[in-house]
């Protein structure tokens, strides 16, 4: 009998079944049409007489019941159902006896009168269930099943209508879309690039593009006036928790623009963005902060403004101190600075301070030195060299109240603030100091042209060696090229670089300068640049443009705390896919056709 049936299983098509309704729609309205729904087996329980199964579709679920009295055949079926099977019902909408309000269709159920049975399942590895608690590489090796969990089915839906919102948005701007190639050159965004080998090219390969950059600079030259593209963007580099080798931009480029205009233009977006997605008021315009202010107040140019606690400069109070940490740290050209933090002194307990001077030493810090304001003076791990008129200064000076707890940390400038703007951060979230449904958006303006590259002991270009200098620096790029300004900006919220652009050099004589800036001989600029160079030869519109973390901003709209909660199909913190498998070795023929040789590790070392 069971066999006879299973034959039936495998057979069965919707042979003319349509589906009139999604599950998770049906209401009280409906009671008493004649509806089908498709869907998985959420759950199925039997109660004698009647047998309830819960359908899901990406709606929601929906109660439908079997009855043996007046359906004995179909009673007979649903009994074979098992968890994630695909069926297709056809019934009659009625009031449920036991109403369920935690359930939006939990006031109504459906008699079955014909049922389906499409697809089979076997046992799914993992639950589809939103509180599933299993290990989340065993989620990403069963993605498929993992996805049906309705709150996967929701992030990815609110990320297709953020397409839609940016493709309006930015169309209704007078926007066009090109695609640029994937199969392309080195983009100079600073990660190592993803090689791909030529077969009919031996020994030559494609870079995957880290941006659509010099593409996109060449559509100005061709006249196309404003682009924008959803982008993959690919890059090998050391990820973390908003990081992917292989993430999404919303790239755009503009011409005849200044800063002004792309920033107008930008806000206008995330208005709208935030509103469509959130039904949240973003006020513009956004607070702007340049990069010299974001590092001295906040110690990191990406800032979260959503709480205070901002870094105060102690260098001239401890100047005059008799302690080799101050002195040294004053001496070498760095500096001493200090955060303070409200109520810290009773909630920071002598280990909870060692904690925090480990966490400030990952940072390269060498130390951390801490002062308790208590009712009855000062407490701190410098007593021995701090008098107490100093520790009382410092405290004036960082508007520490009774019961705050000051944390200073003395190093080079870059130290400093890495050690305290991270501290910050840290302490902030640890101490739950601010609302974290408040979004709260800034612009960072101002950014240095270049920066020192201690790995390679030498300038490199902060943002990509097409970003224009403030027109008022200009002189500076020949003389003191490190102290030069660039017309880059970058969008934070909530602490996270959202995005960041610039206005880009569209002159080839300061191109030139630039190269040189940065220590690139002409030949090599050619090698590496030429056809963005040629092609400035020929009329180059004044240009700029800006590029957002799209997975970022689908983070922060949908309050996901992981890039790969946010992507269908992500790659792990090694970069490997657990659902595919990939990376994979090839075979020794397939190698051999793209003219690869694969070294052992050791060869490697030599
Ligand atoms: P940038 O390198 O700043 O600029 O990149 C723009 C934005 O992309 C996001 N982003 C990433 N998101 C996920 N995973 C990654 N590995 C990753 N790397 C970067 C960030 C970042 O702000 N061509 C320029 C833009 C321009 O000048 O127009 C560019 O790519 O949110
Ligand atoms: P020491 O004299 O080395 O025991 O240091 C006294 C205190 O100063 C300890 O709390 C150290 O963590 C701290 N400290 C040492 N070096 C630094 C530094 N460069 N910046 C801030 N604190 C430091």
């Amino acid at each position: 009998m069971v066999d006879e049936i299973k034959e039936v299983i495998v057979a069965e098509a919707l042979a003319g079944m349509k589906r009139t309704h999604l599950c998770g729609t049906l209401r009280e309205e409906q009671i008493g049409e004649e509806i089908t729904v498709m869907g998985w087996v959420a759950k199925s329980r039997n109660l004698g007489s009647l047998y309830f199964v819960d359908v899901r579709d990406y709606t929601g679920i929906l109660q439908v019941v079997f009855d043996h009295d007046t359906e004995p055949e179909l009673f007979e079926r649903a009994n074979l159902l098992k968890s994630e099977y695909v069926i297709g019902v056809t019934g009659t909408l009625r009031q449920r006896s036991s109403i369920n309000d935690q359930l939006p269709t939990g006031r109504v159920e459906l008699a079955v009168s014909q049922l389906k049975i499409l697809s089979e399942s076997e046992v799914p590895p993992i639950y589809i269930r939103d509180d599933d608690t299993v290990q989340e590489a065993i989620r990403l090796k069963n993605r498929t099943l993992d996805l049906r969990k309705p709150r996967m089915q929701e992030i990815l839906r609110t990320r297709s209508e953020m397409y839609k919102v940016t493709r309006d948005y930015f169309y209704d701007q007078g926007f066009v879309e090109v695609e640029t190639p994937i199969l392309s050159k080195p983009t100079p965004e600073g990660a190592r690039d993803y090689l791909v080998p030529s077969r009919p090219h031996p020994g030559s390969f494609y870079a995957l593009p880290q941006s659509p950059q010099l593409m996109k600079q060449l559509l100005m030259c061709s006249g196309f006036d404003r682009y924008i593209q959803i982008a993959r963007c690919f890059r090998d580099e050391d990820l973390r928790f908003n990081r992917q080798p292989e993430f999404t931009q919303i790239d755009m480029e503009l011409s005849f623009v200044e800063e002004e205009d792309i920033i107008a233009l930008n806000e206008g977006y995330l208005k709208q963005l935030f509103k469509a997605i959130k039904g949240m008021e973003l006020e513009t315009p956004f607070p702007r902060i340049t990069y010299r202010e974001s590092m001295d107040r906040f110690g990191v140019d990406k800032p979260d403004v959503r709480f205070g606690m901002e870094l105060r400069d102690l260098s001239d109070i401890v100047a005059d101190i008799d302690f080799n940490v101050f002195k040294g740290a004053l001496s070498s050209g760095g500096s001493v600075r200090g955060i303070a933090v409200p109520g810290g002194a009773s909630h920071y307990s002598r280990k909870k301070l060692d904690k925090l001077t480990d966490f400030a030493k990952t940072y390269k810090a060498k130390g951390l030195i801490w002062i308790k304001v208590n009712e009855d003076g000062f407490q701190s791990s410098v007593s021995k060299f701090v008098t107490d008129e100093k520790f009382q200064e410092m405290a004036t000076a960082m508007d520490a109240q009774v019961g705050d707890l000051i944390l200073v940390v003395a190093d080079r400038n870059s130290v400093v603030y890495a050690a305290l703007g991270n501290l910050r951060n840290h302490i902030a979230k640890e101490l739950q100091m601010y609302d974290p449904s408040v979004v709260a958006p800034l612009w960072i303006t101002e950014f240095p042209l270049f920066e020192y590259d201690e790995e390679e002991e030498r300038y490199v270009a902060m943002h990509h060696p097409f970003t224009a200098p403030m027109d008022e620096d200009l002189d500076l790029l020949d003389s003191t090229p490190e102290v030069c300004r660039a017309k880059a900006y970058d969008i934070v919220i909530n602490g996270d670089e959202m995005g960041g652009g610039s206005i880009r050099i569209h002159d080839p004589k300061i191109q030139a300068k630039m190269f040189k800036a940065l220590g690139l001989g002409a030949e090599e600029a050619q090698d590496k640049f030429g056809f963005l160079l040629e092609a400035f030869k020929y009329g180059a519109p004044p240009h700029g443009g800006l590029a957002y973390g799209f997975d970022r901003l689908c983070m922060l709209l949908t309050e996901e705390e992981n890039m790969r909660q946010v992507i269908a199909f992500p790659k792990t913190q090694s970069a490997s896919d657990p659902l595919t498998g990939a990376p994979i070795p090839l075979a020794q023929e397939q190698l051999e056709e793209v003219h690869i040789q694969v070294l052992e590790e050791e060869e490697v070392n030599e």
